[in-house]
């Protein structure tokens, strides 16, 4: 058995929707220790704690890297983690912490990489430049994280198409149910890795 850290910011449906796919057995082999947060306000967390999931809030306010490095290591032995899940987690992980999880810390982004990805792109911010380039697919990648960002090895991709009259709103609806199977379907290819 894999234990999983599901690291979020926002609302957490990534988080949930891997934790649904382990309740019904549709992942097996990994169980989700922690849901850790870099903000109180991530609507998931109380998801997390209502499904008998541990919860920690960690804000890199005032820390140095080498703190915040050390600080998530901690929590992360405390509860022998194998796997860090980036699901929506706003914050860059330090180098350290990358460098110790190689090849065991996974992220989703709602573009094709490489396109659409790098620093600044997230939010809505991917789909409106998907919309403005004139692009007619668009999808979700999962990646492993190196040092960085969205650089890393790709897992997963699967692609959707982008309709002439799509807002940035609409499409975002549409890759978030693209990246609600294909997180879980790439971490289990991880796992048995
Ligand atoms: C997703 O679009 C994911 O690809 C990106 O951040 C968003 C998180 O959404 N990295 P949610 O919090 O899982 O709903």
């Amino acid at each position: 058995m894999k234990n999983i850290a599901i690291f979020i910011s926002g609302s957490g449906s990534n988080m949930k929707a891997i934790v649904e796919n382990i309740k019904q057995n549709k992942i097996t082999g990994v169980k989700p220790v922690l849901v850790l947060s870099s903000t109180v306000k991530a609507g998931g967390l109380e998801y997390a704690k209502n499904s008998g999931i541990d919860t920690a809030v960690f804000s890199y306010k005032g820390l140095n890297p080498e703190q915040i490095s050390d600080g998530l290591i901690t929590l992360l032995n405390k509860y022998d983690v194998d796997f860090i899940i980036l699901a929506g987690f706003i914050k860059i992980l330090p180098e350290k912490l990358v460098k110790k999880y190689k090849g065991r810390i996974l992220n989703i982004h709602p573009s094709l990489i490489p396109k659409f990805c790098g620093k600044g792109f997230y939010g809505l911010k991917v789909h409106e430049e998907v919309i403005k380039a004139g692009e007619t697919e668009t999808g979700a990648t999962v990646h492993f994280v190196d040092e960085g960002v969205d650089t890393g090895e790709i897992i997963l991709q699967r692609t959707c198409p982008v309709y002439q009259d799509d807002s940035a709103e609409v499409l975002q609806k549409r890759v978030l149910k693209i990246e609600h199977e294909l997180y879980s379907e790439a971490i289990a290819k991880v796992i048995e890795l």
